[in-house]
């Protein structure tokens, strides 16, 4: 769907060169929503810019749907815009303009007549949630509500991509949530291909599919969501993975815990995609005869499923526990790790 090549990004800056997005390729499925997290000055808003040629790519090709976009002429790259929607972090609303005459704008510039105009906006505002807010202005809406303006204008022309530059950055968690709900939402009805920039990984964790990770203008990882969750690779990626996992437990913490819940079995659980972790729990300890302390332990949701570690104490017979065990490795996706007792 998406295929970028060679793409490359350099600015002239008093003299000195800046190497924005450095030779960077990828290709994106349609329906995918793929993320690209970075820290700031990684490259990602270039990046992103660079598709739809708000930045003039210095080496490099891009493709959207078979169209050759850094072949086009600025002309035909008028055109092709309509197929590629985008949002911004601080929304780019017309300040003067309502919520019904901002989502009209890019309708009125592809030149649809004025009946037309007036129902596809209605449906917009229907979409997005802003129904009663027709008449309101920018300055009297919250940041929530403006994006969803944002979201309404981007999608007016029925694109097939929709670029998202830090689209939640500004907001608060509970509307950040919303808004990547809507995304899924938009993602799932029409099948439209999303790209999501972002620094912060709980926004990959709840909508993406997959992921890359931009450094110094690069992609230094990349694949689906929960393998790189798994096994990130870079420093870089690892730092990402801990910004929801906390950092993974030392040896220290697990002898510790080896010595305070000396009886019984120690076992530490690998959840990776798992969706019925605490369905799990209670089950085994309905099924089999032993008792199960919960210890401690990090589980996060991805869209994949959950993922994480989970110390548990189980007792009970030596065999017991073994069918146990054995159960949970077969009838799951789950790992167990049985933490061997140091005595
Ligand atoms: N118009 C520009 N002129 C010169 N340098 C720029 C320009 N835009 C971005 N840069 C530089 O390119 C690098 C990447 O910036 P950017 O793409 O904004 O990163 P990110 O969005 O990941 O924070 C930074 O070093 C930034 O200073
Ligand atoms: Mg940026």
């Amino acid at each position: 769907m998406i295929s970028i090549e060679g793409l490359s990004k350099i600015f002239a800056l008093n003299k000195k060169k800046i190497t924005a997005v450095d030779d960077l390729t990828l290709h994106i499925e349609e329906g995918e929503i793929y993320g690209v997290i970075g820290y700031s000055g990684a490259g990602k808003s270039t990046f992103v810019r660079l598709l739809n040629r708000l930045e003039e790519p210095s080496f490099g090709k891009v493709t959207i749907d078979n169209q050759e976009i850094t072949g086009l002429s600025t002309k035909q790259l008028r055109l092709a815009r309509q197929d590629i929607g985008m949002i911004f972090q601080h929304f780019n609303l017309l300040w003067s303009r309502t919520v019904a005459d901002n989502i009209a704008f890019p309708l009125e510039i592809a030149g649809i007549p004025k009946a037309e105009r007036a129902e596809r906006v209605q449906q917009l505002i229907d979409l997005v949630g802003l129904s009663g807010r027709e008449k309101a202005y920018p300055s009297q809406l919250s940041g929530g509500q403006k994006q969803r303006v944002g979201i309404a204008r981007a999608l007016a022309n029925n694109p097939k991509v929709l670029l998202c530059d830090e689209a939640t950055s500004a907001l608060d968690p509970e509307t950040t949530n919303s808004i990547l709900n809507l995304l899924m939402d938009i993602n799932q009805k029409f099948g439209l291909t999303i790209i999501l920039i972002t620094h912060e990984m709980h926004v990959i964790r709840k909508i993406c599919n997959k992921v890359a990770v931009m450094e110094q203008g690069k992609i230094v990882e990349q694949g689906q969501v929960l393998d790189v969750f798994t096994h990130p690779k870079q420093q870089v990626t690892k730092k990402f993975v801990e910004q929801i996992m906390g950092a993974s437990e030392q040896d220290d913490d697990i002898s510790e815990l080896i010595s305070t819940y000396s009886d019984g079995k120690l076992l530490r659980l690998h959840f990776i995609g798992e969706t019925t972790n605490q369905a799990l729990i209670s089950q085994v300890a309905k099924k089999f005869n032993v008792e199960i302390n919960i210890l401690q332990g990090k589980i996060t949701q991805t869209k994949a499923g959950g993922y994480g570690t989970l110390f548990i104490q189980v007792k009970g017979e030596d065999e017991e526990i073994e069918t146990a065990v054995r159960f949970v490795q077969e009838e799951t996706s789950v790992e167990v790790e049985v933490i061997p007792n140091v005595d």
